[in-house]
């Protein structure tokens, strides 16, 4: 009974990850900004950036990601996007500072992008894809709005269904490597490397032709 009292408020907490919501979304946000630095730092070291970019972060969260990316890109502009209101809410009180000028915070679905075709230099999606709805049509949705020559990033650490984070997130489905390599590949994507890093780190890194 307390086991499952105790594994219910895990998940119920967890379970935030995938969508943000209220003052525990908001707690994981908080979290998440700093839990997600070393692997967000590895694996944006793993990208080719130039100066003066266009990026955008699909799944943004708590936005510390578009700060990250703006050091990396000198005089870059970066947007971000997240499902969840809080996320909304939380990246533009994060990144206040340059809201609207080199900073943009949307709502949105990665399904859906509302940009452009060929808006950006580099499209990057930190501990995102597992929450993704039918992920075929969200890459080619990344495809879509990359500059052709244009850079896709996936950044994980769960990488198998043995993950403990896949029995305390619910809705979290986990990909390898390599089924993403192969998903980016037939959504049209070339070029693909995977960058890995201990204990499970992984940076998936892929061209729009
Ligand atoms: C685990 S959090 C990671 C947040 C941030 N990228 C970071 O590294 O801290 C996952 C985020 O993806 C967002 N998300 C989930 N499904 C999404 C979708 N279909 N489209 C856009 N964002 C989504 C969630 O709302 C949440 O903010």
């Amino acid at each position: 009974m307390g086991n499952e009292r105790g594994k219910s408020l895990l998940t119920k907490l967890f379970t935030n990850c995938a969508h943000p919501r209220g003052a525990t979304g908001r707690l994981m946000l908080a979290m998440m900004n700093f839990g997600h630095a070393p692997l967000t730092n590895w694996g944006l070291g793993c990208v080719p950036f130039r100066d003066g970019w266009t990026v955008l972060d699909v799944g943004c969260g708590g936005g510390r990601t578009l700060q990250r990316l703006l050091k990396r890109s000198k005089g870059a502009v970066v947007h971000g996007i997240d499902i969840s209101d809080e996320s909304v809410a939380k990246a533009k009180k994060v990144n206040a500072a340059l809201l609207n000028s080199r900073v943009f915070v949307r709502q949105g679905t990665a399904a859906e992008l509302p940009y452009a075709d060929g808006t950006f230099d580099l499209v990057t999606a930190v501990e995102t894809v597992y929450f993704w709805p039918a992920l075929p049509r969200c890459l080619g949705e990344m495809k879509r709005v990359l500059k052709p020559g244009g850079l896709f990033a996936i950044l994980i650490e769960v990488t198998s269904a043995d993950s403990v984070w896949t029995r305390v997130v619910e809705g979290m489905t986990p990909y390898s490597p390599e089924q993403l390599k192969e998903f980016l590949e037939q959504a049209g994507f070339r070029d693909v490397s995977i960058h890995r890093k201990k204990p499970s780190y992984a940076a998936i890194i892929a061209r729009r032709p």
